[in-house]
């Protein structure tokens, strides 16, 4: 038994790399095409374990994906693989409905064929989980009601709009074809290894360099922040107990304004790693240009989750963040590594 894992080497992928392999033995493949997204030194502690299977590649090469499901008997593949940033869909839309889109298609044929190979049992209990995000449902006003799995797709980003496709594409395998899939919308995760292109590690890394702390618009956006591992948590139970073709939601039922997630984060680094002037860290706080399309409230309601498969987050937005705060500051070299070269040129080019 083995898992295929796409874009392993990101942000909730390396997370979900890590602990399946700390909580069990059965073995993973990595497919990840190491974008620049993608850092094989989040997987570093797995270089000598015989259960990592690390391959360079893109999940659009049906060839490929063809040969590690039958070479490695897959019996699930978690997709992972995607173009994620907001901002960067906005200023280069062709990757996302590249990878988002056309890669997921030719992902869903791969599969498709090789699941069309197997016995009635084996096929029976294969499973294709894709990883989304709530950004398909739109935006909410203050006192509308959070998402839930049937709220209607209404994707306002080229980001959202090409992860919505890719929903349409895996249910419609789903029904026509009769793909055992499962998709999971989560809301804003945070946590170890996030790449400091989004707001919280971009917050963190600014704050300690000195930079200004850049809030869009007026701040008062809100996200339903939830840590990376009660994702993981999550995957990993709609995986083991989900119930094919449907649709599982994902959320901490943490929503907080930018502003006052920037202000905690600049409260914990006052505590732990104060300015050497004294002065506090929200004195580096700068309100720029507002990003365009910008949704004004995301909130997820996880009742079907929580009550079908008995999942419950075990950080709360405070415990999950000072550990976040905690591990950026531990991790100084990592953080120094990824904020290099190509890195500069994006946060140069977008924060002009
Ligand atoms: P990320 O950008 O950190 O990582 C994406 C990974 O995919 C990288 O390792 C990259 O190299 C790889 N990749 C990109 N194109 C590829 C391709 N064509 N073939 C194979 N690998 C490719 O993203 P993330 O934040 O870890 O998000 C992972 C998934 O979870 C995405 O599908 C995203 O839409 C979804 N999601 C993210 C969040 C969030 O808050 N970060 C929330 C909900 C859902
Ligand atoms: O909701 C799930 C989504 O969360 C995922 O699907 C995406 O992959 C992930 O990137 C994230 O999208 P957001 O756009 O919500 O995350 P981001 O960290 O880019 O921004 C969070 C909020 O902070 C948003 O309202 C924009 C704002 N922001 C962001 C940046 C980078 C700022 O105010 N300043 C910034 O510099």
């Amino acid at each position: 038994m083995t898992l295929l894992v796409t874009g392993g080497a990101g942000f909730i992928g390396s997370n979900f790399v890590l602990d399946w392999l700390a909580a069990g033995n059965e073995p993973i493949v990595n497919l990840d095409k190491l974008t620049y997204a993608g850092n094989r030194e989040n997987l570093a502690s797995l270089d000598r374990d015989q259960r990592h299977d690390f391959v360079a590649g893109g999940i659009e090469d049906r060839a490929l994906v063809a040969d590690l499901l039958s070479r490695h008997g897959v019996r699930a593949v978690v997709n992972f693989a995607a173009e994620s940033h907001v901002d960067r869909s906005i200023s280069g839309p062709g990757a996302f409905i590249d990878t988002n889109v056309v890669g997921t298609f030719n992902l869903l044929e791969a599969v498709r064929e090789h699941v069309g190979g197997l016995s009635a049992d084996e096929r029976a209990r294969f499973r294709f989980l894709h990883v989304s995000t709530d950004e398909v449902y739109g935006t909410l006003a203050p006192d509308d009601p959070a998402f839930s799995e049937r709220t209607p797709y209404r994707p306002n980003s080229p980001y959202a709009a090409s992860k919505a496709s890719s929903d349409h594409l895996v249910r419609a395998y789903g029904e026509t074809y009769g793909l055992p899939v499962l998709i999971t919308n989560c809301s804003n995760n945070y946590g170890p290894y996030h790449f400091p292109e989004k707001l919280i590690p971009l917050i963190i890394h600014n704050a300690l360099s000195g930079r200004d702390l850049p809030i869009y618009g007026d701040g008062r956006q809100v996200r339903d922040w939830l840590y990376v591992k009660d994702h993981c948590a999550a995957l990993r139970l709609v995986l083991e107990a989900g119930r094919p073709g449907e649709t599982y939601n994902v959320g901490g039922g943490n929503e907080r304004a930018n502003i006052d997630v920037v202000s905690t984060i600049c409260g914990i680094l006052d505590r732990l790693r104060p300015r050497a002037d004294g002065v506090g860290y929200k004195s580096q706080i700068a309100f720029v240009k507002d990003r365009p399309g910008h949704d004004r409230r995301y909130a997820i309601d996880a009742t079907k989750l929580r009550s079908e498969l008995g999942w419950k987050p075990a950080e709360s937005f405070e415990t999950g963040l000072e550990k976040t705060v905690r591990w950026n500051l531990d991790n100084a070299d990592w953080l120094a590594r990824v904020t290099s070269g190509a890195y500069r040129n994006w946060v140069e080019k977008h924060y002009a």
